[in-house]
């Protein structure tokens, strides 16, 4: 028997009428499971601003493309769940795939601007998938505040967008990047790492303190920058490199000039494994 205290939700039917007798705020953490401490600091920020804390476990198969890990993606439901009732969580939404897409033929949203570059660049599919499952967990779970990590700073920008265009009454919440001792961003995909991959990674870190440093006495331009970091990266080890830009942080556009704030974003490969980072500089 569990002594879990967190109520775990499958259905659609039933998180629905939960949120809406719920008394006070609701906080909705929206994760794909295999849980670490990234993910904990949001639910922790959760738990802290509401009354209420929602957190949902769900692999999302339209934001993975074919040739994608959504079947390796980590699955450990009992661990996930176990350190979501220690810091307070109220409910676990874990639906199946059949329960939010119960039929064939999809409704897609439709990506904001905001979406095609960088990560939509390098993964088309992606961002559509994270808009259809993000709508349909708004709805399913009417929240009043949603958090979101800046660790997948386009996603965030991508996020506000729809609740923006869609009108949903919903505030979006973003939380800072969680990093191991190393510096490495945490992330479910790091686990793909060998201990030689996990010594590499680390090194997107250093080049990003480097690239604010660097800004914080900007003697050259933003573009400059990008490239001098795309060339460290490089000679550290990391040969295939997705994007390094600096670029505004509501746009996502890239920077010719310096702006306050201007954002690092960064996209590359650690052996098979594609890791993204950022960070923001002040000129
Ligand atoms: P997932 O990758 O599981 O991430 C869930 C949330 O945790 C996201 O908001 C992400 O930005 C945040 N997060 C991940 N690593 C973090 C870190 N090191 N520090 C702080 N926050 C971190 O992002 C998704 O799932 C999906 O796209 C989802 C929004 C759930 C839609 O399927």
């Amino acid at each position: 028997m569990s002594n879990r205290q967190i109520h775990v939700i499958n259905t659609p039917d039933e998180m629905h009428r939960w949120a809406t007798n719920a008394i006070g705020r609701v906080g909705l953490v929206p994760t794909m499971g295999a849980l670490h401490e990234g993910h904990l600091s949001l639910a922790r920020e959760s738990v802290t601003a509401c009354e209420n804390t929602v957190a949902t476990i769900f692999v999302n198969p339209t934001q993975f493309a074919p040739d994608e890990d959504f079947e390796k993606y980590s699955r450990t439901l009992e661990s996930d769940l176990n350190q979501l009732d220690a810091i307070g969580v109220d409910v676990a939404f874990v639906p199946s795939v059949e329960m939010i897409y119960p039929s064939g033929e999809e409704i897609t949203i439709q990506q904001p601007d905001v979406a095609y570059r960088w990560e939509g660049a390098s993964r088309p599919s992606h961002f559509p998938g994270v808009c259809t499952v993000v709508e349909k967990l708004f709805r399913i779970i009417p929240a009043d505040v949603a958090f979101f990590g800046q660790k997948d700073f386009q996603q965030t920008r991508v996020i506000m967008a729809l609740v923006q265009q869609l009108e949903m009454p919903i505030d979006v919440q973003v939380c800072p990047i969680v990093r191991e001792a190393s510096g490495l961003a945490m992330s479910s995909r790091n686990q793909y790492l060998s201990d030689s991959g996990r010594d590499l990674a680390s090194c997107i870190y250093r080049v990003l303190c480097e690239a604010r440093a660097a800004a914080q006495v900007p003697s050259a331009g933003p573009k400059a920058i990008a490239l001098d970091a795309e060339r460290k990266l490089k000679d550290a080890g990391i040969s295939k490199i997705d994007y390094v830009a600096v670029v505004d942080p509501d746009s996502l556009e890239p920077l010719d000039e310096w702006q306050p704030p201007s954002i690092m974003v960064v996209a590359a490969y650690v052996g098979s494994t594609r890791l993204i980072d950022n960070m923001f500089l002040t000129p």
